[in-house]
């Protein structure tokens, strides 16, 4: 088959899920990663024929899609703040909310002095990661309670050439940690199972219920074990930085003033949405 001929086969098995743009995109960027070929092929070349193994792993990359799966999964790549993420079905994939957050607290905190950061549930390892490469004195470790999202989380660090170090820990069980922390940053699940019928299938069937989330009936759930962890383990100034669900952002606030956290700030997202609380241990 040419590959042109092979395009407008792709497009018309996805067009119930995606837009042609969007089709065109997902085959530019699948013969990218496994043949390495630059989009202009499909201008230059397209009466390439396709050799039978480039057709067998374009079909099968195209079974997926049609099935919705997230091509990131499908990749088994992701890129986050200019780094690229190994991700399989054990981590969420790393959103671009999420570098915003990272992009906050680097811009809040990064005034050159050494400091000690815990990240609660890495998953992909995609924020602590990525705070190593924008801060490296700092001495950042993470924990997560998945046995195989850490296996992803240090191959990452291990691949971006990042020192973070990596710990299997349930956070619900009111884990003590060894030394005072600068920084704790989480973004821990945080979606109600009644949220489910305005969720993606893309989302739903494939990203882990482990990551996304919470008892209906203790929505702050990690937000509250994370703040009294905080108490007790942050050091005295030291900063809160967690992404929230938008529709808890007024309970979250007041449950930071009332637990001796000052300073208690709201940020939105690119979507306008309030979606980063950031909150300072207080001194006193
Ligand atoms: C929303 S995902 C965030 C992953 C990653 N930090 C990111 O921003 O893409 C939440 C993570 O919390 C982890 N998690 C869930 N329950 C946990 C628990 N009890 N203790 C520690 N981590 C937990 C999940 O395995 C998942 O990796």
């Amino acid at each position: 088959m040419k590959l042109i001929e092979f395009r407008s086969y792709f497009r018309s098995q996805l067009k119930e899920v995606s837009s042609v743009e969007q089709s065109d995109d997902f085959l530019k960027r699948i013969t990218q990663n496994y043949f390495g070929w630059d989009a202009v092929k499909f201008g230059l070349e397209p009466d390439y024929q396709l050799s039978d193994f480039e057709l067998s792993k374009l079909s099968l990359a195209l079974r997926d899609l049609e099935r919705e799966k997230p091509l990131q999964y499908i990749l088994g790549t992701s890129h986050f703040m200019n780094l690229d993420f190994e991700v399989n079905s054990f981590v969420l994939i790393p959103r671009p909310e999420t570098e915003e957050l990272v992009e906050w607290i680097l811009k809040n905190e990064n005034d050159a002095s050494p400091k000690t950061i815990l990240d609660i549930g890495t998953g992909s390892g995609c924020i602590a990661i990525a705070l190593k490469q924008g801060a490296p004195n700092w001495k950042i470790s993470a924990v997560d309670v998945s046995e195989k999202a850490l296996l992803v989380a240090k191959k990452n660090a291990k691949n971006n050439e990042l020192d973070v170090e990596f710990y299997l820990e349930d956070i619900l069980d009111e884990p003590s940690w060894p030394i005072g922390l600068d920084i704790i940053v989480s973004n821990p699940p945080y979606v109600l199972p009644s949220e489910k019928g305005k969720m993606k299938n893309n989302v739903l069937a494939y990203e882990p219920d482990l990551a996304l989330f919470v008892p209906e009936n203790d929505p702050l759930l990690f937000y509250n074990r994370i703040i009294e962890f905080g108490q007790k383990n942050l050091n005295q100034g030291g900063a809160l930085y967690f992404e929230i669900n938008p529709i808890f952002v007024k309970e979250l606030y007041s449950f930071l003033k009332n637990h001796n956290f000052e300073s208690v700030e709201v940020r939105k997202d690119f979507l306008k949405k309030p979606r980063m609380i950031k909150a300072v241990k207080s001194t006193t």
